[in-house]
């Protein structure tokens, strides 16, 4: 068994962020059942599973918890009757509409229902995307730090190596992944109003490219990779999201490699649930890049650092209603 290029145990990991320093144990793939097993054994030699081609590498505790929200095993049509039955007073109901609505806005162009598809029309992905390619801001080993389901990977793989899409939710990841990999059945369970589910088909149109995606479910506070290997790390709308946003932007610092460049795109909508008020960057995007920035001279500094034009992004709640988010973005560049 070889070592993982990438993946590492974050039990082992330890990141100083004053310090500027990580210290990593690789993880090895077991050839009999697939699993992750940690390289630092006996002393540690944790063994994570994997979901459906998905690597969960979570510290055991809360988040794994957290990323079991949803019922990932269940397929969306089973799904769509389950929470039928459940009713809309549920706190499933209310994770499956959250999550639902992240899937209409990835992979909802891809489907046939006209309704489903309008909603992803434009596809703020894409558009991102090509943003990016434009000013040759993504090349060579790319990661897509809270993912969601991975249409930002998907569209960002054309121009780089290798994509790795992290998220903690593997309930976000899950249908992305199926869509991609032409998984039968391949669906978004939506909600098409407050009390009515159902699974809507979706097909991604070059299955090929979901080999090329590594879908992986983990902390982007605390990522289960190697240090300063990466050429691009994005961010998008994670930011604030998160439930600390100047840790996560240590860490895009942390794994980006001298010469990388680092992506951050937000709307810097806080949110109390998410983000505890003392975390809130009120600056948004100037206050993430000065932060990015004071990281970096304590290692290696940031020499150039281009805005992206505004875009927009939207999230449909239902038929009848969405949410637009309007986003502000930047590219910084680390020193070779
Ligand atoms: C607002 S959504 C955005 C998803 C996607 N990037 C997009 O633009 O549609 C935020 C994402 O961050 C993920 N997330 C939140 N906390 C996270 C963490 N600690 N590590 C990794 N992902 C996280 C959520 O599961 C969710 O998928
Ligand atoms: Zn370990």
């Amino acid at each position: 068994m070889a070592a993982d290029e990438l993946l590492v145990c974050p039990i082992c990991r330890s990141f100083d962020q004053a310090a500027r320093t990580v210290r990593v144990a690789p993880l090895e793939r077991r050839p009999d059942d697939g699993a992750w097993a940690c390289t630092n054994a006996p002393a540690c030699g944790f063994v994570f599973p994997e979901v459906e081609g998905i690597p969960v590498i979570l510290k055991p505790g809360t988040a794994f918890k957290a990323s079991l929200r949803f019922l990932p095993e269940a397929r969306p049509l089973a799904l769509a009757r389950l929470l039928a039955l459940l009713g809309p007073e549920d706190p499933l109901a209310a994770r499956a509409r959250g999550v639902g609505s992240y899937t209409v806005a990835h992979l909802g162009d891809w489907s046939p229902d006209p309704e489903i598809a309008l909603a992803a029309r434009p596809n703020a992905y894409s558009t991102l995307a090509a943003t990016l390619a434009e000013r040759g801001a993504v090349s060579g080993r790319t990661i897509v730090l809270g993912a969601g389901p991975g249409r930002l990977a998907y569209e960002l793989q054309p121009f780089c190596e290798e994509v790795l899409a992290l998220d903690v939710a593997l309930d976000m990841l899950l249908p992305g992944r199926r869509a991609m990999a032409g998984a039968a059945p391949a669906a978004i369970v939506c909600a098409t109003d407050s009390l009515e589910w159902r699974a809507v088909p979706v097909a991604a149109p070059d299955p090929a490219r979901a080999d090329r995606i590594r879908f992986v479910c983990g902390d982007a506070l605390d990522p289960p990779v190697r240090a300063l290997v990466f050429d691009t790390v994005v961010a998008a709308n994670v930011v604030d999201s998160i439930f600390d946003p100047s840790l996560l932007i240590g860490q895009v610092d942390a794994i980006l490699r001298p010469g990388g460049r680092a992506v951050i795109v937000s709307p810097y909508v806080w949110k109390a649930e998410t983000t505890p008020p003392g975390s809130w960057l009120r600056g948004g995007a100037q206050q993430a890049l000065a932060l990015l920035e004071t990281y970096g001279r304590a290692t290696t500094p940031y020499e150039s650092a281009e805005w992206l034009p505004e875009m927009e992004w939207a999230l449909r709640v239902d038929a009848n209603h969405a949410v637009r988010y309007r986003l502000q973005g930047f590219v910084a560049r680390k020193s070779a």
